[in-house]
């Protein structure tokens, strides 16, 4: 599996989460939480004795107990005490496979197995950040990640908001690449009824969009008539190959507008989209044919040959 090539998202990292919680990565159960100096630790959710689900249980003196005869694994995931042997040093072999974390852009992202690339680099984005979400969506993150880099759904999906009924149009945009073969568009401009929280009315807006990994997105927008510039990540966490849970990160020049208000307006747009993102067949992203690709869908289609280029094959058919 290719897709051990990278980091992945997998909680908020101030989230004050003591667990355990269960989560899925790829398919696998995995199991979050934190030991008593508040380290957070992701671990196999399958305990090595008798295979039970160690986010069934508790934690207890700042280790994690399984809920069945109790062995009790630290943040590493070694077995540190076996309670039917009081006294006995486990041996290293009743371990729990960790899974390393890190943290970067305000969120925990995992190492499932000898990561080579680090989690996406920022530049340019604003200081002032909010995350939204976790959004749970039941469509494979591939699909989410193309929904975010497609523009020719606003007039429909965001009628009203980002789209215009009247002006369904895609004007002509060009898909360039990053010397390490990440499509890009410098520029795309679009007609928007409400761009943003805080726009007082229509207007043309300018788009940056940059895929940061398979993964990952980031999109740049500022309304040609002035205003704050804010920048759009997309984070998604592949739970299953038909699901992903899903943050939103916004970096906005906007330094007024209560956090109330852009969470509003962010949660609105995700709301308009999920229905429609959940409606897809099939929720794998087709990579080799079988959906019709028109001149808007250029990025769409650079974002699938990508996707092949990096060998993925979670989430995709
Ligand atoms: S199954 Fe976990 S302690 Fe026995
Ligand atoms: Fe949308």
């Amino acid at each position: 599996m290719k897709e051990i090539d990278w980091w992945w998202p997998v909680a908020l990292a101030d989230d004050a989460l003591q667990g355990p919680v269960a989560l899925k990565l790829f398919d696998q159960p995995v199991v979050l939480w934190r030991d008593a100096h508040g380290r957070p630790a992701l671990l196999a959710d399958q305990c090595p004795h008798r295979g039970a689900r160690l986010s069934m249980g508790r934690l207890e003196g700042g280790a994690l107990q399984c809920p069945y005869h109790g062995w009790r694994f630290d943040a590493d995931g070694r077995c540190v005490a076996i309670p039917a042997q009081p006294g006995f040093t486990p041996p290293d072999s009743s371990r729990v496979q960790r899974l390393p974390l890190r943290e970067a852009h305000g969120l925990l992202w995992a190492d499932v197995g000898g990561a080579v690339h680090t989690p996406p680099e920022l530049s340019g984005v604003a200081a002032r950040r909010l995350i939204y979400g976790p959004f749970d969506t039941a469509t494979s993150a591939p699909r989410a990640v193309e929904n975010f880099l497609d523009t020719s759904h606003f007039a429909f999906v965001h009628e009203g908001w980002l789209g215009d009924l009247q002006h369904p149009e895609v004007p002509p945009y060009e898909v360039t690449h990053t010397a390490d073969g990440r499509p890009v568009i410098e520029r795309y401009l679009a007609w928007q009824p409400r761009a943003s929280a805080t726009a007082a009315g229509g207007d043309w807006v300018e788009y940056r969009y940059e895929v940061l990994n398979p993964y990952a997105a980031l999109l740049t927008k500022r309304s040609q008539a002035g205003g704050p510039q804010d920048s759009y990540t997309i984070w998604a966490c592949p739970t299953t190959a038909e699901s992903c849970r899903l943050w939103f990160a916004q970096y906005t020049t906007d330094e007024q507008t209560p956090d109330q208000v852009l969470l509003d307006f962010q949660v609105t747009i995700f709301s308009q989209d999920q229905p429609v993102l959940e409606s897809q067949r099939p929720k794998r992203l087709p990579l080799s044919g079988g959906e019709a690709m028109g001149a808007a869908d250029r990025l769409s289609a650079a974002y699938r040959r990508y996707l092949k280029h990096c060998g993925i094959t979670h989430g995709v058919c």
